[in-house]
């Protein structure tokens, strides 16, 4: 990627005039291509106290803060607008400044995050990797002064190659990152959550040889319930590449021009819920060596059920969002073992991720406690559908989170968008997005939150044929006032293939509690979960649910005085332990399901 040349001008004020400022800084270069796979590798970790510039008026780009030297304001020889003084402002890496700090609370807009590393200098040939777990909504990472990656996306990660503009005794790495939401991004301005910034998941360095392993992939072959598996390097060079699984066979890929796969005549003991079979793989190429912890399993749909290892499984599942009344968008592995401690008490076996990529590690954990996920990219309500970059946006966030999460055997759903008006180009943008989640990974199933056809009152939605699953959100007994109009609609329903009610649920305030006929009231919530559930259970052709949602959520659209920000559906409070009523009815509901 090349850094935009300085448009050079006597005139101090040229910056002052020039609204293209922007311009060739927009191309994103760091994508699902550039990634690299990480299962294993030694990292250097950047967490930690980051200096950090507030940048509402992106003067950084405007001004090219990340051209200028570092001389300290003693030595300045003019005047800037910017300081890079260690003692000014400093930013936790990883973390949410909304969070941080109170006046960032409801900041939306650019940062500069700056730090000086030091890199051992790379042996021949050997590359040095800067690896962001995600920034929100789109990142730039200059080092030295020059532009080497800009990604978008706010929930995946990213990764650029610091190589060519490493210097001899200090390198100063700069990384813009701009919250601000727009039509055009995925998701576009307008959605149901809060809008977290900053460097939010882990920051890191990785050195790889110069043929590294850029994806590995291993699993089952739906076809023929073999293991297969695949490998790509970051050079078109042919040679064995070798894959040992412990307690399995070794087997030997022939990679030739970069690209190497193979299927195994073995019969690995499956993963399941029941029992969440891991096996430890070891991957080597020339001087690369990476590994991954996999469980092999299939997952698959036969006319309106869902079969895991053969077996029907029905999804007692609880969506979650990735929030935190004290870290915003940023986890823990602390935070994500809790988070499951209590799907697990609710008797829940799945999980709807909602509505982005969530931190790799919820997928790792989910692997080792037999948890099924659903994950999704945020196709949200009004995307900016008949763009083709919003498109190249959301193919590519769909591409990266496949690339990340395609070994975890908890993933069995790719969700591709939710609650979005039909239109033709949806349609189009949508249906394309489905085939590209099965052209990269035939092994899962596709599902996106579908509305249903008002006209007819069914269950019907051009895109389902794209779709593996048909997801339903519906709130009937709350934001739809006659619940009795659920059994009509289905009752009038005929649907080809698995229905998934991906959302249902009420507000409700811990503690607020009254008649069941009033609303905000846990009696209300506990009421409506009961109702759905005993109609819901009642259908063949729904192969599951994902009540909305775990614990209560920040939402800035929710601005009522028993909500004051936070969107309470949550059958637990934000402070992740009150449990409201309707918990408890939906956990007996859930023992009461016989099959899994
Ligand atoms: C919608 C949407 C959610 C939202 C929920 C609600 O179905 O998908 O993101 O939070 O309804 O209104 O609470």
């Amino acid at each position: 990627m090349t850094t935009p040349e300085h448009k050079a001008s006597t005139d101090p004020y040229a910056h002052l005039h020039d609204e293209s400022f922007a311009s060739g800084f927009d191309a994103p270069s760091a994508t699902a291509e550039t990634m690299v796979f990480m299962g294993g590798r030694t990292v250097q970790p950047l967490d930690g106290n980051w200096g950090f510039v507030l940048d509402p008026f992106e003067e950084g780009l405007r001004q090219r803060w990340f051209d200028y030297d570092a001389r300290p304001l003693s030595e300045w020889d003019m005047p800037r607008d910017y300081d890079f003084s260690p003692d000014w402002r400093a930013m936790p890496v990883p973390a949410c400044w909304n969070t941080v700090e109170p006046e960032l609370f409801h900041y939306e807009g650019a940062v500069w995050y700056w730090r000086d590393i030091d890199i051992a200098p790379p042996a021949d040939g050997e590359r040095v990797i800067l690896r962001v777990g995600a920034a929100n909504y789109l990142a730039r990472a200059f080092l030295n002064g020059q532009l080497l990656g800009m990604h978008k996306g706010g929930s995946t990660p990213f990764f650029v190659d610091l190589t060519p503009a490493l210097g001899a005794d200090r390198n100063r790495l700069l990384i813009e990152v701009d919250s601000t939401r727009r039509l055009e991004q995925v998701p576009m301005s307008h959605f149901d959550w809060f809008n977290y910034g900053g460097l939010y998941r882990e920051v890191s360095l990785i050195m790889v040889p110069a043929t590294h392993i850029v994806d590995f992939g291993i699993g089952l072959d739906p076809a023929t319930g073999r293991v297969r598996t695949d490998i790509a390097l970051s050079k078109a060079v042919s040679g064995p590449a070798e894959v040992a699984i412990a307690g399995g066979p070794t087997l030997t890929l022939d990679v030739v021009k970069g690209r190497g796969q193979a299927l195994v005549d073995w019969r690995p003991e499956l993963w399941s819920p029941e029992s969440p079979r891991l096996y430890d793989v070891a991957v080597r190429f020339g001087d690369d060596r990476v590994s991954d912890r996999v469980g092999f399993r299939a997952f698959a749909r036969e006319g309106t059920r869902l079969l895991l290892n053969g077996a029907p499984v029905y999804f007692k599942g609880i969506c979650v969002h990735e929030d935190d009344a004290e870290r915003g968008k940023a986890t823990s592995e602390a935070d994500i073992r809790r988070r499951f401690a209590d799907v697990k008490a609710l008797g829940a076996n799945a999980v709807r991720l909602a509505h982005y990529p969530h931190h790799e590690k919820v997928a790792e954990i989910a692997d080792e406690l037999g948890i099924l996920l659903w994950e999704e990219i945020p196709v949200y309500w009004a995307i900016d559908f008949a763009n083709p970059e919003t498109y190249a946006d959301a193919a590519n966030q769909l591409s990266e989170l496949i690339r990340r999460d395609r070994n975890r055997a908890s993933v069995v759903i790719w969700g591709v968008g939710n609650e979005n008006a039909d239109s033709n180009a949806r349609l189009s943008f949508m249906s394309r997005l489905a085939e590209l989640a099965r052209a990269l990974d035939p092994t899962r199933l596709t599902a996106a939150a579908c509305l249903i056809n008002r006209t007819e009152f069914r269950v019907e939605d051009r895109l389902a044929e794209h779709l593996d699953i048909i997801g339903l959100n519906e709130y009937f007994g709350w934001y739809e006032k006659d619940f009795a109009d659920f059994e009509k609609l289905l009752d009038n329903s005929f649907p080809d293939r698995p229905v998934v009610i991906s959302e249902t649920g009420a507000d409700a305030v811990a503690g607020c509690h009254g008649p069941d006929t009033e609303l905000f009231t846990e009696e209300r919530q506990a009421l409506l979960m009961g109702m759905q559930m005993d109609t819901i259970g009642a259908r063949d052709y729904i192969a599951g649910v994902f009540p909305w949602i775990l614990y209560d959520f920040r939402s800035l659209r929710r601005q009522t005085s028993v909500q004051r920000g936070w969107n309470r559906k949550g059958l637990i409070a934000e402070d992740k332990s009150t449990r409201k009523r309707a918990f408890e009815v939906l956990a007996e509901r859930y023992a009461g399901i016989a099959h899994d």
